[in-house]
């Protein structure tokens, strides 16, 4: 395999394992029953139907809120009084202790020296000499043929190429970075081989990183490597590690499904793509579109951490709350016809990179690299359409959203 030919060469075929667990297969859509819930209210508690074991007291009794509304869900995000740190239960066997399951003020002085990574410089070093060409180098591999699942051969693996890239991992270690990041992201479908997958990847990162302590090279390793803070700390080893795993499913795999839902908002909506391909002035608010109709992640979790009003509804201290960002961004007191997907509507920002001091730090790499895909598809795949030949193409899943093909042709 070469880095650029996609994600074939491993032993299995890591995209269709992938897709075939996380369940991609049926059309259905969580909005309906979000937009009901909305409509009944804006942060409502979950009602458990426990069966009463005779001779047993109440179960001590978990609350768990689910929030609707946009600004319930912004409150939520924004108030000091909802913790993270729940995160750590499953996702810290997987990437030891990251950035997602910090609270303040540990968070704020770990997130000052990881964001030293992402500085504008850094973007418009990595939109020229990584992204560009990575995704032209992939494009070349398939454009003879008048045809494609975009998804398989485009979309999925091109934002892990880009990490592999940033991080600076050497070509011949590729088709195994792939597999193990695949595995790594499957542990909602399997916690153990996530597991595996993350200690693989540990040591093989570790070596990486004793490499490059000290070292001046542009790396995305090298930099966190050498990252200072204001009384002289650095990034330990696990930190370093957790991060760079955290990578994977945060910037990966949002960046895939995110890219891919756009794609089906285009091409399902032949106008929208054509003005768009010929304004590309209108990139910035059809990428936001994008993400806003079809966000690629559509829940994510805090614990309050104290007695807190949340939209007139009292959440106790201890309470879980799902966070919807699928529910926040179809809110029809904020966005007319929600559930359509309009570049040319009123700019208003959406939640789905979340809000408050969590708030996506990989965004403007997420926009760069959507951008970028966009103008070198549109340049090098000449009337870009779905392939009329195939029947009614879909965006699947509850939680997690993508489409699990994307066949088009081109002239
Ligand atoms: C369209 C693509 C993306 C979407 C929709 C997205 C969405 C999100 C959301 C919702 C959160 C908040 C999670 C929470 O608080 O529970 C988050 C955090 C984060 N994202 Fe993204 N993300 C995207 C791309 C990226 C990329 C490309 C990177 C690569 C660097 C990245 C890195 C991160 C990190 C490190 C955090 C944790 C920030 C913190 O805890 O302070 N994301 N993202």
């Amino acid at each position: 395999m070469t880095l650029t030919s996609g994600i074939d060469g491993a032993d299995v075929d890591p995209f269709e394992e992938f897709n075939r667990a996380m369940g991609a297969t049926g059309d259905e859509s969580p909005y309906p029953d979000l937009a009901l819930a909305r409509a009944s209210a804006q942060i409502k508690e979950e009602v458990f139907d426990i069966p009463q074991v005779e001779g047993q007291e109440d179960p001590p009794g978990l609350r768990l809120f689910t929030a609707y509304s946009y600004d319930a869900v912004q409150t939520v995000l924004g108030d000091e009084h909802f913790s993270s740190a729940g995160y750590a239960e499953v996702m810290g066997l997987v990437f030891g202790h990251s950035i997602l399951e910090m609270d303040e003020p540990e968070h704020k002085s770990y997130r000052g020296l990881i964001q030293q990574a992402f500085t504008r410089k850094a973007m418009e070093r990595w939109e020229d000499e990584v992204v560009r060409p990575l995704i032209n180098r992939m494009i070349d591999e398939f454009v003879a043929d008048g045809k494609t699942d975009l998804v398989r051969n485009l979309l999925f693996p091109f934002p892990v190429n880009v990490i592999a890239e940033l991080i600076g991992l050497p070509n011949e270690d590729l088709p195994r970075f792939h597999r193990l990041a695949v595995e790594l992201i499957g542990v909602t479908v399997d916690m153990d081989r996530s597991i595996a997958a993350s200690q693989a990847l540990g040591e093989y990162f570790l070596e990486l990183i004793r490499e490059r302590r000290g070292g001046d090279g542009p790396d995305l390793m090298t930099v966190l490597a050498n990252a200072t803070g204001p009384h002289g700390e650095h990034l330990t080893d696990d930190e370093i590690l957790a991060f760079l795993r955290l990578l994977l499913p945060a910037g990966a795999e949002t960046t895939y499904r995110s890219s891919s839902n756009l794609m089906f908002g285009l091409l399902s909506n032949p106008e929208q793509l054509d003005a768009l391909r010929n304004d590309p002035s209108l990139y910035p608010q059809a990428i936001e579109e994008g993400i806003r109709w079809e966000p690629p992640l559509l829940l994510i979790m805090r614990t309050a951490t104290a007695d807190v009003d949340v939209c007139g509804v009292s959440v106790p201290e201890g309470a879980m709350v799902i966070v919807s960002l699928g529910a926040a961004n179809h809110d029809e007191t904020r966005w007319n016809h929600p559930e359509r997907f309009d570049i040319f509507r009123d700019r208003k920002p959406h939640i789905g990179f979340a809000y408050g001091p969590h708030m996506c730090l990989g965004m403007h790499l997420a926009r760069m690299e959507t951008k970028v895909a966009l103008e070198v598809m549109f340049e090098r795949l000449p009337n870009l359409r779905l392939d009329p030949e195939v029947g009614e193409q879909f965006i699947s899943g509850m939680t997690f959203r993508a489409p699990p093909r994307l066949d088009v042709v081109w002239d």
